[in-house]
């Protein structure tokens, strides 16, 4: 813990996959307080600046990038810098979910999944802190899941990228510690998007997914907003899904036990 935050119309903060799901909702809850919104994804959706500028943000731009590639990172970071300068947050949201036994899952998708949930996250990270450490101030939030802490089948390349995020974030924050630079590390559980959507259809068929449940958008949002400004280094999930984290690191035999009753090849 370090400098509590206080979000008003000077702050700047990008947040890639900010056009829709979880990343739109971090981006609205920024606007609501009237800050310089930038979103970035591959496509941009309809009406996005109105919605911004009518949640209350100073100024929205949406970037088009495609965080798969390497120049797709640099290229935005470049233009960024030289258009606006240093963000005061920067929210690696943008992800891609697999799922499905290894055998079944398209290779190129796990590379391209890999890429945007974690090689890009570790990129822009890299490329924004310099200009952070150097002004002694910045926020860097990290969107893992419950499945970089928990593993459980047909999550096996998805986990992979999400652990890689944990490790990474958990890492940084004891190198940044008294820069003025902090992480918040997200441990993501169920919320309602398109992506939650695709887990039926793409774990379902070996998983018996009785146990997920989700929470709206906005009220994940609105913790994620809460946990910046009150600089906390990482924020849980609620309920069932925190206590199946808690399960999962303290009684790994148990947690196993019981997820294997529920897979099947
Ligand atoms: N929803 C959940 O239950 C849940 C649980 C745990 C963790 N998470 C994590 O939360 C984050 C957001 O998930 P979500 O549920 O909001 O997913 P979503 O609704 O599918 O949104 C994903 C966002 O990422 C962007 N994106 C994907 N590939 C991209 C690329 N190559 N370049 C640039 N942007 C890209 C998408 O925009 P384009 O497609 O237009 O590029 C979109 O804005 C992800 O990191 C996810 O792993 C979600």
């Amino acid at each position: 813990m370090g400098r509590e935050m206080r979000i008003n119309s000077s702050t700047t903060v990008i947040v890639t996959g900010g056009s829709k799901g979880i990343g739109k909702g971090i981006a609205k809850a920024f606007a609501a307080k009237g800050a310089q919104v930038h979103t970035v994804s591959r496509s941009r959706p309809e009406g996005i600046d109105d919605e911004m500028l009518n949640t209350g943000a100073s100024s929205h731009r949406f970037w088009p990038v495609d965080l798969t590639t390497y120049e797709g990172a640099k290229g935005f970071f470049d233009a960024f810098s030289s258009e606006v300068g240093t963000p005061d947050v920067l929210i690696n949201n943008a992800g891609q979910l697999t799922g499905g036994l290894l055998e079944e899952q398209p290779p190129e998708k796990i590379f391209s999944m890999l890429q945007v949930n974690l090689t890009t996250l570790i990129l822009l990270t890299r490329f924004f802190l310099p200009a952070m450490l150097e002004r002694r101030s910045g926020k860097i939030v990290n969107n893992a899941s419950v499945s970089g802490k928990m593993f459980f089948p047909c999550a096996s390349t998805y986990a992979a990228s999400k652990a890689g995020v944990v490790g990474f974030t958990e890492s940084l924050k004891q190198e940044l510690r008294d820069t003025g630079v902090s992480t918040l590390l997200l441990i993501t559980a169920g919320v309602k998007t398109e992506m939650y959507d695709e887990i039926h259809d793409l774990y379902g068929g070996h998983l018996d997914l009785d146990f997920l449940k989700s929470i709206p958008v906005a009220e994940w949002s609105e913790k994620v907003l809460e946990a910046i400004e009150s600089d906390q280094d990482t924020l849980w999930p609620p309920g069932s899904s925190r206590v199946g984290v808690n399960l999962a690191h303290h009684l790994p035999g148990v947690f196993e036990g019981f997820i294997s009753k529920k897979f099947h090849r």
